[in-house]
């Protein structure tokens, strides 16, 4: 079989995506008439032309305004379920979700509108595609640690339901220091942690969410490389990083997919996968992220295969469910 087909048809867990990330301007057109939501582009084409980013928070300041469109139950679950169909059709048998509620609830879109559309939606994904998923939920970082505190307040009554806590928006100027008493809460009520380090920060960046947040994944890792001791370490604790070479490039991250960093990850023995981030923003879901780091970096089938392995392995399925994946 051709590459394509390969990727595709290689079962594969999906770590870090944002759902909030996975609305594609269609959706968001659509959700707007049906909000009576104005917004600031002309057509699809014209969102399409905006997605240019040459940093991070050129990003992070258009998909916040994106999700303006997103209100009902009725569009957090339409919003899941587009990005279920179209992960269970390229290979993506468990996907780990990320939400951010403050970007919602700060908009006055009560937290139960938001979780309830998503719950929903994973159990149509699981009844209709057999995929199974779960919930990551994320704290923005730009915004205080008592606005944390607060949005996990809130959770409280959901909290059976959500596997982890996370940590995105701006890196830089926000270290995983400023959660450390949250992420110290969320273990104590049963959540697993995850954390953004090391896409724009610095490697003490990941050192903390490792010391201090406590973390089971980091979610990019890219610049943990600069840090010899700081990788031996990943390595030995077999620590899973959620690496998405399309967000890299289209972020400035990495200059050109060519010299993206993920065959030497392997090779020093981290446990890299492949995700997609924001797959609506960056050009690409899953199986397009596989595909175009395989093609710049001349990835072999072997290394694609471990890629998709690792993801299984670094997901919080328990651990036979694992291995009946792996
Ligand atoms: N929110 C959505 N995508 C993100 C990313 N790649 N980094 C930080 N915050 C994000
Ligand atoms: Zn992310």
């Amino acid at each position: 079989v051709d590459l394509e087909a390969f990727v595709r048809g290689l079962p594969k867990a999906e770590l870090h995506l944002h759902i909030e990330g996975s609305l594609e301007p269609e959706l968001m057109f659509a959700l707007a008439k049906r909000n009576g939501i104005a917004l600031p582009y002309p057509s699809v084409e014209a969102v399409r032309a905006a997605y240019a980013f040459s940093n991070l928070q050129d990003f992070l300041d258009i998909y916040y305004a994106g999700a303006s469109v997103l209100l009902t139950r009725q569009d957090f679950h339409d919003l899941a379920m587009a990005y279920f169909d179209r992960a269970a059709a390229e290979g993506v048998r468990h996907a780990e979700i990320m939400f951010d509620p403050q970007t919602h609830t700060d908009r006055g879109v009560p937290f139960a509108e938001v979780i309830e559309g998503l719950l929903s939606a994973m159990a149509e994904a699981q009844a209709r595609h057999g995929m199974t998923s779960a919930l990551i939920l994320s704290f923005l970082r730009h915004l205080s640690q008592d606005a944390a505190f607060a949005t996990l307040a809130m959770a409280e009554p959901w909290l059976d339901r959500i596997t982890a806590v996370g940590l995105d928006s701006s890196e830089v100027g926000h270290p995983p220091r400023k959660f450390e008493q949250v992420f110290a809460a969320a273990a104590a009520k049963g959540l697993k942690r995850v954390a953004h380090a090391g896409e724009e920060g610095p490697p003490a960046y990941v050192y903390e969410a490792l010391d201090l947040l406590h973390v089971d994944r980091i979610d990019h890792g890219n610049r943990a490389l600069e840090d010899e001791d700081l990788v031996a370490r990943l390595a030995a604790q077999g620590m899973t990083l959620t690496v998405c070479p399309l967000s890299n490039h289209k972020l400035c991250v990495v200059d050109d997919l060519a010299d993206h960093p993920l065959d030497r990850m392997l090779a020093l023995g981290l446990a890299a996968t492949v995700n997609s981030d924001d797959p609506a923003y960056f050009g690409g879901y899953v199986a397009d992220n596989y595909l175009a780091v395989a093609r710049a970096r001349g990835l072999s089938r072997d290394q694609l295969a471990q890629l998709a392995r690792n993801s299984f392995a670094g997901s919080f399925l328990p651990q036979e469910v694992i291995a009946s994946h792996i």
